[in-house]
């Protein structure tokens, strides 16, 4: 198969990472989740261990269908202690009570995550409509639509928040910058409906006008979101970085992340000043597809490698990601979600097989 190699994966360095314990080692927090999660992270654990990554995990394991917080209290407890965290998607069950709310969200704003950044790329061996897609999304992760703050003032009418605060729209914004700065990029477009609401989304606009003017090396400009999303799927190679509210940064990661080939492909990262959490970027279970052994462990193993990164592991990073982007140019290795018929534990064995051909000191198979 034909070589792809990619440098690391971005994050800004504002956040550093724990150090690492005796030995060399690090403990990270695995939280399997639901659907596909449990399956994918076992196969992240078998390529963690093949390759003798000096990574130990603490799994914890949150259970959807109860309505306790203590699970996901004990979840968070354990990132703390850790600093950063692998996980699988928890499902949120529509059926349960609106008091209890998503465990993914809660994990996020308990731990003050405020940065989710999805990098969106071509991949040299998937079928797409467009190329050269390469796109920064940088996503405010704790308030906006996402603040869980509804109530129904008179039967049949349901207010719900959307929180905007300058504070935390200056540090995204100052994150993206910060991140285009130090990545060499061009431009950072702010996604926005301020035309509609002009004080919640206006504050946002606002505060990334004001940090744009600290970074005269970088254009800036902005772009309503409805338009946005017209613009991806016609000609998304026309964005670089881009860096929006909450709810639109949902909407258009799951544009890109289809533009690109699908769920299945992309990883996602979480970032706030003391932790960071890994995950796949579209953050769906895959509830349909679980242990039938066809789910893509791509994106899952790119967040894993994400990870590495963060943890300054970067030979291991690039070690495994140069062989899950080399897989992705077997045609006969593509899962049934870009069209093949490969299987999960296939592409994790030629992988596998590419790491050792690497010479890389490896485990037993
Ligand atoms: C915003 O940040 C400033 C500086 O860190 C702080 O003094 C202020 O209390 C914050 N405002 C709010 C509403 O949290
Ligand atoms: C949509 O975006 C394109 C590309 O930036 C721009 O040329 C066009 O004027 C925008 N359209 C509207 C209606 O804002």
């Amino acid at each position: 198969a034909a070589e792809t190699t990619v440098k690391s994966e971005p994050h800004s360095s504002t956040l550093q990472p724990p150090p690492a314990k005796y030995g060399g080692r690090h403990t990270v927090t695995l939280i399997p989740g639901d659907g596909i999660g449990p399956e994918l992270l076992n196969h992240v654990r078998e390529v963690f261990r093949f390759s003798c990554v000096p990574v130990d995990f603490e799994v914890v394991h949150v259970n959807s269908a109860l309505e306790s917080e203590d699970d996901i209290n004990n979840a968070i407890t354990a990132i703390r202690r850790n600093g950063v965290a692998l996980k699988g998607n928890i499902e949120t069950k529509h059926t349960m009570p609106p008091s209890v709310k998503s465990r993914n969200n809660l994990l996020r704003t308990s731990l003050d995550l405020f940065a989710n950044v999805m990098h969106c790329q071509s991949l040299p061996g998937v079928q797409t409509r467009h190329k050269n897609i390469d796109i920064m999304i940088i996503r405010e992760n704790t308030e906006g639509e996402y603040s869980s703050l509804e109530h129904e003032s008179v039967s049949g009418v349901v207010e719900s928040l959307k929180i905007i605060t300058r504070n935390n729209s200056l540090r995204i914004a100052e994150y993206a910058f910060n991140l285009a700065k130090e990545q060499g990029r061009r431009r950072v477009t702010a996604v926005h409906k301020a035309n509609i609401m002009k004080l919640g989304d206006g504050l946002f606009l606002q505060c990334c006008r004001e940090v744009a003017s600290g970074y005269p090396d970088i254009t800036f400009d902005s772009m309503i979101v409805d338009n946005t999303t017209m613009q991806l799927v016609s000609r998304p190679e026309q964005f670089d970085v881009m860096v929006m509210p909450n709810l639109y940064g949902n909407v258009v990661s799951n544009v890109c992340a289809g533009l690109v080939g699908g769920p299945g492909l992309v990883p996602g990262a979480n970032y706030g000043r003391d932790y960071a959490v890994f995950e796949t970027a579209t953050r769906n279970t895959g509830k349909s597809i679980a242990e039938r052994n066809i789910a893509n462990p791509t994106a899952m193993l790119l967040a894993s490698c994400m990870m590495l990164d963060h943890l300054k592991l970067n030979d291991y990073a690039s070690l495994i990601r140069n062989a899950v982007l080399t897989t992705m140019n077997e045609n006969r290795l593509h899962t049934p979600d870009i069209g093949g018929q490969g299987t999960t534990s296939e592409v994790v064995q030629s992988v596998m097989k590419i790491i050792q051909s690497k010479g890389q000191l490896t485990a037993e198979l």
